[in-house]
C-alpha cells in the first residue's frame, strides 16, 4: 500500500489553520485563547465545541471527541484519511509525496481515474449526436439541461464495446475488470451499461465511483441497472447525489430521503435540494451511520405503492433505532415523487404542505395498515411487533416518545405497554454501535493519582521537552501510559499537538483525551513546580503502596510464627519515614 510521506503530513499539520478550515463549517465565537461554537456533531443549544488555534486542535465537550485539523475532516465529511490530507495539502499548495508499495494505491487511482473518464465519456454522448434519443427523452419526462449538468448524468449508447475501446489501451486487464463498467463475455470484455442514461455516484470529495444506468425504453427487462459492488462503491453505504446536496441537508438540518434518481432530480429541480436517493436498495444502518454526520433528521418520501409503504416502515424503524427523529410523507394512489409533479394541480406549495404534514413513523402504519379497524387480537398482536422493534431503539426519549404514542393511539395505558415491554426479549442490533461515539471525560478519572497522572500529561501535551525527566513507571494507568509514552518516543519528530496525535495510532481514545487535554487551560508560568508536585503526589502513592505491600508481607511472615528478617523491617521504616 503506498502511503503519503510523514513529512507531508506534517507538513499539512503544520500549515494548516485549524480555524481556517473549521469556521468553514462551525460559526465560532472567541471566549478567551480559544474559540467555541455549537457541535457539528450533535444537536445541541449551548456550544460546547471548542477549538484552540494556538495547539492547531479541536475538542467537542458534548460527544467527547476531539482532534487536528485532519481528523475533524475525516469525523465531518466521512472521507478517509488519504483523502482529507489531500485534500487539505491541495488547498495549500503543500506537495503531497508518496512512500511505500505502488501497487495497491496505484490500482485504486486507477480505479477512479477509469470512473472519471468514463463519466466524462458519458457526459459527451449525451450532449452529442449520438445522445439525441437520450435528451429527448429526458426532456419529454422535463429534466433539463440544468438538472442533467448539475448531476453530471450521461449516456451509455447502444453499443456492445464503445466504452471498451476508448479505454482498453489506457488501463490494463485487472482495472478494467475491478472497476465493475464491464461485463467478461465468450469474445472478451463488453460494455455493462448499453442504451441507458447514466446516473453517476459520487464520494464525498467529489470523485465518480460507480453508475446507475436507466434503461431507455420501459420494455428492456431491467429498468435501472447498478455498478456492481467494487473497491469503490459499496451499495450499502452510499447515497445518490449526496456530493451535490449534503451542504444543503446539513444548513436545513433534515433530509427529504427518496427512493430513485428520478424522484431526487425531481424534488431537486423544484427547490427540495435537500434529498437524498437510496437508489432502491434497502436502507441499511451503514446508511444511517453516513447519514448521521449531517442530520438526524429524515423525511421519508417514498413510493406510495406496497413496496414503498413497507420499505418506508422498515426504514423507520432502522432510523428511529440509530437515534434519528423520522417524519413519513404519504403520497398516496401509488405515486412516486416524480408522479406527484406530473399532475396540474400539484406545484412546490402542495410539496410543501405535504412535509408539513408528514406524520410520525407510527401513526403512518397504524393508517397504512389500519390497525384500529382491526379486532383486539390483531391490535394486540400488532402492539407487540411495535415492541418488538422499540426494544431496539437505545435513545430513552425517542423509545418513550414511541411508547406514549402507542398508549395514545392505540388506547392502551402505558403502564400496560411497559410492562409487555420489560417482559420481552431483548434483540440487539448487529450495527447499534456504528453511530456511537467513544466518549472520553476527565470525569472517569477520580483518583488522586489519576488527576495527578492527568495533570502531567497535560503538561509535557503542551511542553514535550518536560517528559525527559518524567520516568514512565510514574504512570499505573493503561491509557495514560500509552499516551506518555508516544510523547516521549517520538520527541523531535514532531512540533505541535497536532502532529503528534498522528503517531499515537488508532485509539480513539487516547486521541480523544489528547485533544481534551489540549484544548484544557493551562498555567504555564509555574508549570515546573506544578509538574514537580504532581510527581511527588505520584511517587507519595507509589511509596504508601510499597508500604502497604510491605506490611502484608511482613504480617503473613509474623502470623506463621517467625520473626520477619531486619531488611524488610528496616526497609518498611525508611519508606514510612521518607513521607511522613
Ligand atoms: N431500481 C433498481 N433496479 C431496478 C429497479 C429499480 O436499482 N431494477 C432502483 C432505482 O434506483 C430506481 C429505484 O429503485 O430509481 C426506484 O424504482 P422504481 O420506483 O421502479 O423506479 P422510478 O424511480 O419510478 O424510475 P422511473 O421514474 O424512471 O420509472
Ligand atoms: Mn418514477
Amino acid at each position: 500500500m503506498r502511503r503519503i510521506a510523514q513529512e507531508t503530513i506534517n507538513r499539512v499539520l503544520e500549515e494548516v489553520d485549524i480555524f481556517e478550515v473549521i469556521s468553514q463549517y462551525v460559526d465560532l465565537k472567541k471566549r478567551g485563547k480559544n474559540y467555541f461554537g455549537l457541535s457539528p456533531f450533535r444537536s445541541e443549544t449551548k456550544p460546547s465545541f471548542s477549538v484552540a488555534p494556538d495547539k492547531n486542535m479541536w475538542y467537542d465537550f458534548g460527544s467527547g471527541q476531539g482532534g487536528n485539523a485532519v481528523q475533524f475532516l475525516i469525523e465531518y465529511e466521512k472521507i478517509s484519511f488519504s483523502e482529507a490530507i489531500r485534500s487539505l495539502a491541495e488547498k495549500h499548495n503543500i506537495e503531497i509525496i508518496e512512500v511505500g508499495d505502488e501497487q495497491q494505491s496505484n490500482l485504486y487511482d486507477k480505479l477512479y481515474e477509469i470512473h472519471n473518464l468514463t463519466n466524462i465519456f458519458f457526459i459527451n454522448n449525451l450532449s452529442s449526436n449520438k445522445g439525441m434519443k437520450a435528451k429527448s427523452y429526458m426532456q419529454d419526462r422535463s429534466f433539463d439541461d440544468t438538472i442533467l449538468k448539475k448531476l453530471s448524468i450521461g449516456f451509455a449508447t447502444d453499443s456492445w464495446d464503445q466504452l471498451y475501446n476508448e479505454l482498453k489501451d489506457k488501463f490494463d486487464n485487472e482495472v478494467i475488470e475491478k472497476s465493475g463498467l464491464f461485463s467478461k463475455g465468450k469474445r472478451g470484455y463488453i460494455d455493462r451499461f448499453r442504451n441507458r442514461i447514466m446516473f453517476p455516484f459520487f464520494s464525498p470529495s467529489g470523485k465518480v465511483i460507480g453508475f446507475s444506468g436507466r434503461s431507455l425504453s420501459d420494455k428492456e427487462d431491467v429498468k435501472y441497472l447498478n455498478s456492481p459492488e467494487t473497491l469503490l462503491f459499496q451499495k450499502s453505504k452510499v447515497f445518490y447525489g449526496s456530493y451535490q446536496t449534503m451542504p444543503e441537508i446539513r444548513k436545513q438540518n433534515y433530509v427529504l430521503l427518496v427512493e430513485g434518481q428520478t424522484d431526487f432530480l425531481r424534488l431537486y429541480e423544484k427547490g427540495f435540494t435537500n434529498v437524498l436517493a437510496t437508489s432502491g436498495t434497502a436502507f441499511s444502518s451503514k446508511h444511517a451511520a453516513a447519514l448521521n454526520k449531517y442530520t438526524n433528521r429524515v423525511i421519508l418520501t417514498y413510493d406510495s405503492d406496497n413496496a414503498g409503504i413497507n420499505a418506508a416502515i422498515r426504514t423507520g424503524y432502522i432510523l428511529m433505532q440509530n437515534g434519528f427523529e423520522v417524519r413519513v410523507i404519504d403520497l398516496q394512489d401509488g405515486l412516486d415523487p416524480d408522479d406527484f409533479f406530473k399532475s396540474p394541480t400539484n406545484d412546490t406549495a402542495s410539496f410543501k404542505k405535504l412535509i408539513k404534514d408528514a406524520v410520525h413513523p407510527i401513526n403512518y402504519i397504524i393508517n397504512k395498515k389500519n390497525i384500529l379497524e382491526k379486532g383486539a387480537s390483531e391490535r394486540s398482536k400488532f402492539l407487540n411487533e411495535c415492541i418488538n422493534e422499540i426494544k431496539n431503539i437505545i435513545d430513552v426519549i425517542i423509545r418513550n416518545d414511541l411508547i406514549k404514542r402507542l398508549s395514545n393511539e392505540l388506547s392502551v395505558a402505558e403502564s400496560e405497554i411497559l410492562s409487555r415491554f420489560n417482559s420481552a426479549k431483548i434483540k440487539k442490533t448487529v450495527n447499534s454501535k456504528s453511530v456511537e461515539h467513544e466518549n472520553t471525560s476527565i470525569e472517569h478519572f477520580s483518583s488522586k493519582a489519576e488527576k495527578a497522572q492527568l495533570e502531567i500529561l497535560k503538561l509535557i501535551i503542551h511542553n514535550p521537552e518536560l517528559s525527559k525527566n518524567i520516568p514512565s513507571t510514574l504512570f499505573n494507568n493503561k491509557l495514560f501510559y500509552n499516551i506518555m509514552k508516544s510523547i516521549k518516543d517520538h520527541i523531535g519528530k514532531y512540533s505541535n499537538v497536532a502532529q503528534l496525535l498522528e503517531f499515537i495510532g488508532s485509539s480513539p481514545e487516547e486521541r480523544n483525551l489528547v485533544a481534551l487535554l489540549a484544548v484544557d487551560k493551562i498555567e504555564t508560568e509555574n508549570e515546573k513546580i506544578i509538574l514537580e508536585d504532581c510527581i511527588q503526589a505520584l511517587e507519595r502513592e507509589q511509596i504508601k503502596k510499597q508500604v502497604l505491600d510491605l506490611r502484608n508481607e511482613i504480617k503473613l511472615i509474623e502470623e506463621s510464627g517467625k520473626l520477619a528478617p531486619e531488611t524488610l523491617v528496616n526497609k518498611l521504616v525508611s519508606l514510612q519515614r521518607s513521607i511522613s
